[in-house]
């Protein structure tokens, strides 16, 4: 099995959404011996923001591509080729500012590709991307799973959204929360890694 693991964290080493990962990632080698893990660190090797660029190449079929388009349409190609490859996404998830970070929405937005991960049909869009179990590992200062923030979760119903656009509707939430909460904080790794039955 392969997994691919989207670090997004910009706390290195202390990030909670990048230990509860490797929480998650520890139970799927024990339970799945010989899976093989390819790491993508989006925050200290970002994908570059979508310009116009990038745009236009995306829109030339491949074979008119000039160079500069093919080195444009480059980040995308590599970004699919990694997703398409892989049998299992674990994906970092830090609450920045209520939402993802930049650098996580910088890799999606090079993962939506019209043609190839979906395309437009007549009764709307149709995710490509089929077939993979997607775990988001998500942490965050407050409490946002119940309570009175629950209605300022901007990170998790948008990727649940995106990803299952894409096709990926597999998706369990795993969370590291109330980081910032000092009866909370002892424990919510933990809670997080214990939640997740593989
Ligand atoms: C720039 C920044 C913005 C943050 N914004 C929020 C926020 O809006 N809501 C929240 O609950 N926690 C917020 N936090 C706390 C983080 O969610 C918490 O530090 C969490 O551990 C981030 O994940 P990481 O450790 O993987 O980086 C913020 C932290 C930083 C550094």
């Amino acid at each position: 099995m392969q997994i691919l693991q989207i670090i997004s964290s910009a706390q290195g080493a202390q990030s909670f959404s990048t230990r509860l990962s490797q929480g998650i990632i520890d139970k799927l080698l024990a339970a799945h011996p010989g899976s093989t893990v390819v790491v993508r660190n989006v925050a200290t090797h970002p994908f570059p923001h979508l310009e116009e660029a990038h745009l236009q190449a995306y829109f030339t079929p491949a074979e008119g591509r000039s160079a500069e388009q093919q080195e444009a349409v480059r980040h995308s190609d590599e970004a699919i080729a990694q997703v398409m490859a892989a049998d299992v996404l674990v994906i970092g998830v830090p609450f920045y500012n209520f939402t993802i970070p930049s650098s996580l929405k910088s890799w999606i937005d090079h993962l939506t590709r019209a043609g190839i991960t979906f395309r437009y049909t007549a009764t709307g869009p149709e995710g490509l991307v089929k077939g993979k179990k997607v775990y988001l590992a998500v942490a965050s200062g407050g409490v946002y799973s119940e309570g009175p923030m629950q209605t300022a979760d901007f990170a998790t119903p948008y990727l649940r959204w995106t990803l299952g656009a894409l096709g990926m509707s597999d998706v369990t939430v795993a969370r590291a929360e109330g980081i910032k909460i000092p009866d909370l904080q002892a424990t919510a790794l933990q809670r997080g890694i214990d939640s997740v039955a593989v």
